[in-house]
């Protein structure tokens, strides 16, 4: 006894096929772009420093090195061991604190790095960066850094629409810096509004993006 099967897909099914084909492919090749690379992500104290454990964890999970750095205030929301555990590297959170003593001003790991993630980006720490300040470990790095910085900011909406904030965004999108979202919706003090931070997906995909083509960014490089 033989049996034949013959599958016919109606139009929406071919379609959804199609998409699901498609995402694949794209994820694939996302990681791929990350394998073995080395991304430093900066997590800024506000309240979406939980979704970066999500970030952290696709990033690790792709095959990437990642190496965490908070600042004072992003320990307020989360616990440095849950991105040590993420990302299974020490958390790097003080200047002064040498967690690699070969590395007293951590410059090395900016120049290992393909990569330094800033999310969420603070109105505060966005501030600081526009003005050259560098007094906490993510705005060190930033200045030091020999890579393509990409800023991920998430607020309040008012706080991302004050002109002030808009300004300094202005100022370091015009020197280069590439940004990811925010996005608009719900936001964490129930407003409405542009504020979110970018979902996981988006982040890794800009981050793809940057790896594959680091001139869309910031033309700082090794040698300069
Ligand atoms: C509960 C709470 C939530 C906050 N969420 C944000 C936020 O989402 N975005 C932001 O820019 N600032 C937020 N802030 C303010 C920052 O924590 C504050 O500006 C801080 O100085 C940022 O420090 P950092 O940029 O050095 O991490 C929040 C403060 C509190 C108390």
């Amino acid at each position: 006894m033989s049996f034949s099967f013959s599958f016919a897909f109606t139009r929406p099914q071919a379609y959804a096929l199609d998409v699901a084909k498609n995402q694949s492919n794209r994820q694939s090749s996302q990681l791929s772009a990350l394998q073995g690379r080395q991304i430093i992500v900066g997590v800024c104290g506000g309240i979406a420093a939980y979704k970066v454990a999500d970030v952290v964890s696709n990033l690790v999970q792709a095959g990437a090195g990642v190496t965490v750095c908070m600042s004072a205030q992003a320990k307020q929301f989360v616990t440095p061991l849950t991105f040590q555990t993420l990302s299974g590297q020490p958390v790097r959170d003080d200047l002064f604190n040498l967690t690699d003593a070969s590395d007293p001003q951590h410059i090395a790991l900016t120049e290992q790095a393909d990569l330094l993630l800033v999310a969420p980006a603070t109105a505060h720490l966005i501030a600081k960066v526009a003005h050259g300040l560098c007094d906490d470990i993510i705005s060190l790095m930033i200045c030091a850094a020999a890579c393509p910085v990409l800023f991920a900011p998430a607020m309040n909406n008012r706080m991302w629409a004050n002109p002030v904030t808009q300004e300094n965004v202005a100022k370091l999108q015009a020197l280069g810096y590439p940004f990811v979202g925010p996005e608009s919706g719900f936001l964490a003090c129930r407003n409405i509004g542009p504020g979110r931070l970018s979902e996981t997906a988006q982040i890794i995909e800009k981050i793809t993006q940057l790896l594959h083509d680091p001139a869309k960014s910031t033309t700082r490089s090794k040698s300069k």
